[in-house]
């Protein structure tokens, strides 16, 4: 195959290592600087340039964009999409996870756990997000910092509220968490490839520090992590739409608590740290995945007209519930299930002997006019937090 990773720092570990696993494994390879590229858009013919020359037919492209050019970086990788080119990490996945709020929203509707984070903007906000999200000491942080900067741990309310005054005024988004204390300066690195973790790491914060960055002097070991552990890590990554990602966990009294899933995750702290040849792995995986390009599935769906993927909760439809699939007439009414999801399993692919239970979720391809007929009337939503009376806004 020949493969491009594009990175701006030709000689950093991980763009070594990534380069030598292609060399090992029989590929033509060639590292890219990310910001030499042209983009060209035109009718019906998308380009890339680089230095100046159109560039020749690659078969799988490997970003490593940094947070200092996501903007150009991510169209860089677009563009290669739009191309045709296996891309090992998507452009919207990498967008998506850059901004820390963004990310958190996105888990936040899945079975993630992760600490309380409020987002403010009015200042008569601030003193109720830092209380609800548990109170002082609290940690501030920069929407797109890394490396531990712009992570700030307040110890009073009145600090607290004078930091985000102050980065407010200088015009940054920040983010209000929850601290947790019982992770006493660790967290949990997974590195996710593909559908598995293939290696993880717990960071231990220097002493006096709460940061266990190892930009900010943290140390590593190697860990075995256990299910739930790794339950969340991988889930976190498929939300993101991440197939390389590194996932970072608290170690919580209520279990994983992600903080960020990272796109380009560094490769020394995690190899040193385990052993584990991390780069093989993803090159590996980059051959078993090369033949299937992403496809912006909306995009196309749009193009067939009157066609669309739906997701819908069995209840109220005697038509669908207690019957095995062949059964229900979708097919007949030219629909298809992809998908059934009860409880904590999916099925997909359903057989035609499959039966559908209440409460199943299905999600299914087909003529959205009949989708639109089978369903029942809208029910009212059910708001999460009037179960326990506690989540949810108090009324003025
Ligand atoms: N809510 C929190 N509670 C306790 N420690 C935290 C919390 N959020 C971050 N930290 C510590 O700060 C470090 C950096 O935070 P993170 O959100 O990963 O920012 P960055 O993108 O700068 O690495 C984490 O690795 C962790 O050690
Ligand atoms: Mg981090």
């Amino acid at each position: 195959m020949r493969i491009a990773i594009l990175s701006r720092m030709p000689r950093s570990y991980s763009t070594r290592r990534l380069r030598q696993a292609c060399v090992d494994r029989g590929h033509q390879v060639q590292v890219l600087d990310t910001l030499r590229f042209s983009i060209m858009v035109e009718k019906d013919e998308p380009e890339l340039f680089y230095r100046h020359r159109r560039i020749p037919a690659y078969d799988a492209v490997i970003p490593r964009i940094g947070a200092s050019i996501t903007f150009f970086g991510v169209a860089v990788v677009r563009q290669f999409e739009q191309m045709g080119v296996y891309v090992a990490n998507e452009s919207i996945a990498i967008t998506r996870s850059r901004d820390k709020l963004r990310a958190m929203q996105i888990l936040s509707r899945h079975d993630i756990g992760m600490p309380p984070t409020m987002f403010v903007r009015d200042k008569d906000e601030i003193l109720p997000a830092i209380r609800r999200v548990g109170g002082v000491p609290v940690i501030i942080k920069v929407l797109e910092g890394t490396q531990g900067v712009g992570v700030i741990l307040a110890e009073t309310e009145k600090v607290a509220e004078a930091i985000i005054q102050t980065l407010h005024s200088a015009k940054q988004n920040v983010l209000i968490q929850k601290f947790v204390k019982e992770s006493e300066g660790c967290d949990i690195r997974a590195l996710v490839v593909g559908d598995r973790i293939v290696a993880a790491m717990r960071r231990r914060a220097a002493v006096g520090e709460y940061r266990s960055n190892v930009h900010r002097g943290g140390s590593i070991e190697s860990v075995t992590l256990e299910q739930e552990y790794q339950r969340t890590a991988l889930r976190a990554a498929q939300i993101m739409g991440l197939n390389i990602a590194g996932v970072d966990m608290l170690e919580s009294s209520d279990g994983p608590q992600v903080m960020e899933v990272n796109s380009s995750p560094g490769l020394e702290g995690i190899e040193n740290a385990t052993g584990i040849d991390v780069a093989d792995a993803i090159i590996e995986n980059i051959e078993n995945q090369v033949l299937f390009p992403e496809v912006d599935l909306k995009q196309r769906l749009r193009l067939t007209g009157g066609y669309g993927i739906v997701e819908f909760p069995v209840h109220n439809m005697p038509d669908l519930e207690g019957k095995p699939l062949r059964e229900t007439g979708l097919a007949d009414r030219n629909i298809h299930v992809m998908c059934i999801t009860r409880y904590d399993s999916v099925i997909p692919n359903p057989r035609a002997d499959e039966l559908i239970h209440t409460g199943d979720v299905l999600l299914c391809f087909g003529d959205l006019h009949e989708l639109r007929g089978m369903m029942p009337p809208r029910p009212r939503r059910r708001r999460k937090g009037s179960k326990t009376g506690k989540k949810g806004p108090t009324k003025k």
